[in-house]
């Protein structure tokens, strides 16, 4: 293995003020807002640290929906079923099971607290159907606003709370250990407010990462471009074991806007594939009947892979997604802003095939915590996409993410009892050093061009070989373009180490050179914890504790 070295501290200045609470949680999506009030629930006070405004968060961005067993002849089992499935053997289930049991139940709290989903003709709540799903599942509101509509039911109750401090544009640089090792609290730099004035310390009982995806280590994701794997990034340099980062899910139908774009890319919900619509390839051919018998709702990595297969075939740099026959009511009432996007790039999706691509849009891994958000670091817990709790597997079932983000969030409660009085932080002589803001236009390209969506041997090497260069861009000069410079270098060094090592394909992860599933050899999970600057992979078989 090409050793990077990575960053162990980030640099900053030292802090100039401290605040307190009970808890901190870090991340305004669906699995932070509900982690805020599970510890407000136990009469916890709690910061809640987010790196934009609170309403702004992968979560709500999310169209698609939110998947539970709620329809009528659907069950926790077959959810269950087609869970384990997409995630092509490295599911943990245990954790599906709590996932599938209790998502139902979450689901209707969610409603009672204030969340409005489509309704069906009936006044049930209205499910369709996505990727890999056999059954209509998917809950939905405002037709394509399911996650803005979670996100403002839960921003409310917050903001209802005044034991709920709240610190928008933070970006939390590190965690505060004390002399038992236990996590007591975070550095943080609140953004605008000044290289100096803005570093801080918060300390806190627990501290609950709840930081989302790294989809900006690609140069194309549906993400907020503020995904950069903070998250991920600071629990390493903790110490925490973080795995699965190879299984990086690209969404097969975001709208392809122009061969230069970069950075956020718009989504076209699998909800319309759900609703009709199908792909065809640049001769007008529905290629997914050929490939999968779920044809255009199969597991979201094989239409990836196809689409992919297409572009490759045709030399063009997109398919077409036919959504033509779906009608004026259904683009209006199901998918207003969908239809809007595509109409802002001169695109009539009533009348015309919409060109699409796949791009970065989920980490089924993370920080490796169980379905009570535990970490293994006392004190410290992770839920929703940073985390790793392998209901995902090697590639995450449609809408199961926001599931398991609001029933880990819920779960996380029982271990909010009895928390330990607040500790010191140790002063330690780690030391500190920061990766060049510059680099990071050259971080997203190779990591995109040899660790994306599809990988082999030579390319993985590559980016290795260049990561390992750009590590040696370090500058003390400490500023948001550095910190997630340096985040980005670490979690994409993890990624594509991993990604050359599992010499297989097997879900999201595809590998030109190894083309067949390998479960003789690969039924395991590729963890790894990074150890004075140096990342230490290892493998865990599939089911061990
Ligand atoms: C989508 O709406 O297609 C995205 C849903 C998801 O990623 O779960």
């Amino acid at each position: 293995m090409t050793q990077i070295n990575l960053v162990q501290r980030l640099n900053s200045t030292e802090p100039g003020w401290t605040i307190n609470a009970d808890v901190i949680v870090i991340g305004s999506g669906i699995a932070g807002l509900t982690a805020a009030l599970s510890a407000r629930a136990k009469g916890l006070s709690v910061l809640l640290l987010t790196k934009d405004v609170l309403s702004t968060s992968s979560t709500s961005w999310a169209q698609g929906g939110i998947a539970a067993a709620l329809g009528p002849g659907d069950s926790p089992d077959q959810h269950f079923q087609d869970t384990l499935e997409a995630g092509a053997g490295l599911c943990d289930q245990d954790s599906v099971k709590i996932l599938v049991q209790e998502g139902p139940a979450a689901v209707r709290r969610l409603i009672n607290l204030g969340a409005t989903f489509d309704l069906d003709s009936a006044g049930n709540v209205a499910l369709t159907r996505e990727g890999g799903h056999r059954r209509h599942r998917i809950a939905h509101a405002g037709g394509d606003a399911t996650g803005a509509e979670i996100s403002r039911a839960l921003v409310a109750k917050v903001l209802a709370d005044p034991k709920v401090r709240i610190f928008e544009h933070a970006l939390v640089l590190d965690l505060l250990k004390d002399k038992f090792e236990r996590v007591c609290g975070v550095t943080l730099h609140v953004m605008g407010k000044g290289r100096i004035d803005g570093v801080g310390a918060a300390l806190a009982r627990a501290v609950i990462l709840a930081t989302g995806g790294l989809g900006a280590v690609f140069e194309q994701t549906t993400n907020p471009l503020v995904a950069t794997g903070d998250g991920v990034a600071l629990a390493l340099r903790a110490g925490t074991t973080v795995a699965d980062l190879e299984f990086v899910q690209f969404h097969p139908t975001v709208l392809w806007v122009g061969p230069d774009s970069r950075g956020s890319q718009p989504l076209i919900s699998e909800a319309v594939r759900g609703e009709g619509a199908i792909l065809r390839n640049i001769n007008g051919e529905a290629f997914m009947s050929k490939i999968h018998p779920m044809k255009d709702l199969a597991p979201r990595d094989v239409v990836a892979h196809a689409v992919h297969e297409e572009i490759i075939k045709s030399g063009k740099p997109f398919v077409y997604l036919d959504g033509t026959k779906l009608g004026k009511d259904i683009w209006l009432n199901r998918f207003p802003n969908i239809l809007l996007s595509c109409q802002e790039i001169g695109i009539d999706p009533l009348v015309e095939m919409i060109p699409v691509v796949p791009a970065a849009h989920y980490a089924s891994g993370g920080v490796i915590s169980d379905m009570t958000g535990r970490t293994d670091i006392p004190g410290l817990f992770a839920v929703g996409e940073c985390a790793s709790t392998g209901v995902h597997g090697a590639n995450r079932l449609a809408s199961n993410s926001l599931l398991e983000g609001l029933v880990v969030a819920e779960r996380i409660a029982q271990h909010l009892v009895d928390l330990p009085a607040q500790s010191e932080p140790l002063i330690d002589n780690i030391p500190s050093n920061l990766i060049d803001g510059k680099a990071r236009k050259e971080i997203t390209a190779t990591t995109t061009k040899g660790a994306g969506a599809v990988r082999n041997s030579q390319g993985l090497q590559q980016t290795i070989n260049n990561l390992a260069q750009l590590a040696t861009k370090t500058t003390n000069l400490a500023s948001t373009q550095s910190w997630e410079a340096t985040n980005l270098l670490t979690v994409s060094s993890f990624l594509s180490n991993a990604a050359l090592r599992r010499e297989e394909s097997r879900g999201s992860h595809w590998r030109t050179d190894f083309p067949a599933r390998n479960d003789e050899r690969w039924l395991v999970r590729i963890q790894g914890k990074l150890n004075e600057g140096k990342l230490e992979l290892s493998e865990k078989a599939i089911g061990k504790k």
